[in-house]
């Protein structure tokens, strides 16, 4: 805690500034009370203190923030017409939070998890966020199913404890998370530090220039600390021992001096390609293949400054997918579409209508010019004198034609419909399995799986593992041995429909 005495005592004052006489003492009639009703300074500060508590986030309550830079690497410029990606060694300042996502404000910081990696980035043409995750995909590809899936991450409803048979009911009734399922059950899910794990934008976002030309692109923020992970011996024993490892870790390395920094990196892809590419490259249970698509390094984020007050700018911090700024766009993905929604949604809940005005959420290198005006804690001028209403003749803001994302075509009939190529849930989970993880991490992989989907139903095991024998069969046949199934029976499930499946498995 820092001294914030500089010279004299400073005096003590209730929130309007009045000289508070005893703070030590609640204002009594006679020696031993009752309390009287005109000790304002009383009243004011309990009053206050029964309202500290704001909602806390609905998913990623638990969390770490830092501020930093972004410095340029590489010329982009025949991609995006970005300002803050102008020039190589263009510095943005940004203010960047990790945390977990299930769990609640106080929960561990070594829960198996995504993490959350969002940053926002101060540039001149107003903030842009980039609220990412450190697995390159996601559990489900349609935002109907999210508020779904994240009920079944949290608590049961009549328990109010963490449930496997939730958790696993719904991911194995929804085959297309095997691939993050995988991910999240490997060492990956448990990372050693915020600093020591990637982040990626997961999505894949537009980049255009200033003649429409455009191209896809998806982030990589690669840990310069290296990858490090708990196993899951390790991670439980954090839990109960520090539950605030990481967070401290982060702070902790900041104050010594010790910045951590990620290197971008960026996989970029012209509209041919996607055409053409053998799947939907906006579908976010995939990767794009690095032989395929490799990687070009175009920067640095480095966190160098800790905050001086963790409410005032780590839990008041509210990054939206929708603030994007000329140059970026988002793609047709429909969850980012959803999100695009629902993160401005949630913080006007959270934080309220002027959420923009708090400090750290204030566009800080570019001002806010608008007509929005009044509302809860419109703690700025309001516009002062200046008009509230466009157009008007009297000199106030005027839209930038600039500023406009090019024309894009859209076509096809209105209508819920599906990804088209619902049978390859299962290729990336199995290379990953097969080619990119060692016998070491396998082995964990499965240890990871079984300790928790054996507090599942055994209905439910079979059919969540007849989902990891369709991703690969050495993977499926290990956790089947290790939870005592049947392997013919896995088999069968594995050979049926989705549909087929849960038929057989509903009792
Ligand atoms: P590559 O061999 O080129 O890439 C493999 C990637 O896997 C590396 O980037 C590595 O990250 C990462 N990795 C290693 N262990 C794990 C793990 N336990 N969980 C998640 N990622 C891990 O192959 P491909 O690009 O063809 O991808 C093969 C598979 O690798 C994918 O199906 C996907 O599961 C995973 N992957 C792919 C990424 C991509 O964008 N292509 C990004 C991350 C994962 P690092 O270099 O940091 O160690
Ligand atoms: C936080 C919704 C998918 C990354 C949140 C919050 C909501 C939300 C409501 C709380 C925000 C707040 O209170 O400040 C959704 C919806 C999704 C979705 C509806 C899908 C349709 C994703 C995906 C990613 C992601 C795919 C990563 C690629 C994050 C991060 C945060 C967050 C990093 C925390 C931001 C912070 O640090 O304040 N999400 N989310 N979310 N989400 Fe999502």
């Amino acid at each position: 805690m820092s001294d914030t005495n500089e010279k004299a005592p400073k005096v003590l004052t209730t929130a309007f500034g009045i000289p508070v006489g005893d703070d030590q003492n609640s204002l009594t009639a006679g020696e031993r009370g009752p309390v009287l009703v005109q000790d304002v300074h009383l009243l004011e500060k309990l009053g206050h203190f029964d309202r500290e508590r704001i909602p806390e986030r609905v998913v990623h309550a638990k969390g770490a923030g830092a501020g930093g830079y972004f410095e340029v690497t590489a010329d982009v410029t025949n991609y995006t017409k970005a300002k803050f990606l102008s020039e190589i060694g263009k510095r943005t300042e940004v203010f960047a939070r990790f945390s977990t996502v299930g769990g609640e404000k106080g929960s561990a910081d070594a829960a198996r998890d995504p993490r959350g990696f969002a940053i926002k980035f101060y540039t001149e043409e107003g903030n842009y966020d980039l609220a990412g995750n450190n697995t390159p995909v996601f559990f489900i590809r349609d935002p109907l199913k999210f508020p779904d899936f994240i009920h079944t991450q949290k608590r049961n409803p009549a328990t109010n404890c963490k449930d496997p048979n939730m958790f696993w009911d719904f991911l194995s009734l929804t085959p297309e998370s095997i691939h993050q399922v995988t991910i999240l059950f490997s060492d990956r899910g448990t990372p050693a530090t915020y600093r020591n794990m990637n982040g990626y934008s997961s999505h894949t976002y537009k980049w255009y220039i200033e003649d429409g030309d455009y191209v896809w692109v998806q982030y990589h923020f690669k840990t310069d600390q290296g990858i490090k992970n708990l196993t899951r011996e390790e991670a439980d024993k954090l839990s109960g021992s520090d539950p605030d490892h990481a967070t401290r870790d982060l702070y902790e390395a900041i104050e010594r001096g010790d910045y951590p920094s990620w290197t971008l990196e960026m996989q970029i892809m012209t509209p041919e390609q996607a055409k053409e590419y053998r799947f939907d490259i906006l579908d976010i249970t995939k990767v794009w293949p690095h032989g395929d698509f490799p990687t070009i390094k175009i920067g640095k984020l480095v966190l160098n400054r800790n905050p001086d007050n963790y409410f005032a700018e780590v839990e008041q911090a509210a990054f939206s997918p929708g603030n994007l700024v000329p140059g970026i766009a988002i793609s047709p993905d429909k969850m980012l579409q959803a999100r695009v929604f629902s993160y401005h949604d949630t913080h006007i809940h959270r934080l309220g209508p002027n959420y923009h005005l708090i400090p750290v959420n204030r566009p800080k290198n570019a001002p806010e010019l608008n007509y929005q005006r009044d509302g809860f804690m419109r703690i700025d001028a309001n516009g002062g004198s200046g008009p509230n209403y466009w157009p008007n003749s009297f000199g106030g803001p005027e839209p930038y034609p600039d500023a406009l994302e090019p024309e894009f075509e859209v076509s096809g009939p209105a209508a819920r419909t599906p990804y088209n190529h619902p049978n390859d849930y299962f290729v990336q989970a199995g290379n990953l399995y097969r080619n990119v993880m060692d016998d070491q991490a396998r082995a964990n992989l499965v240890g990871n799986i079984v300790s928790h989907l054996s507090g599942a139903q055994k209905r439910t095991q079979l059919r969540q593992t007849a989902l990891f024998f369709k991703a690969d069969p050495d993977y499926g046949s290990r956790v089947a041995e290790r939870l005592g199934l049947d392997i013919k029976e896995v088999e069968r499930l594995a050979d049926m429909t989705k549909e087929e499946r849960a038929k057989a498995t509903e009792k």
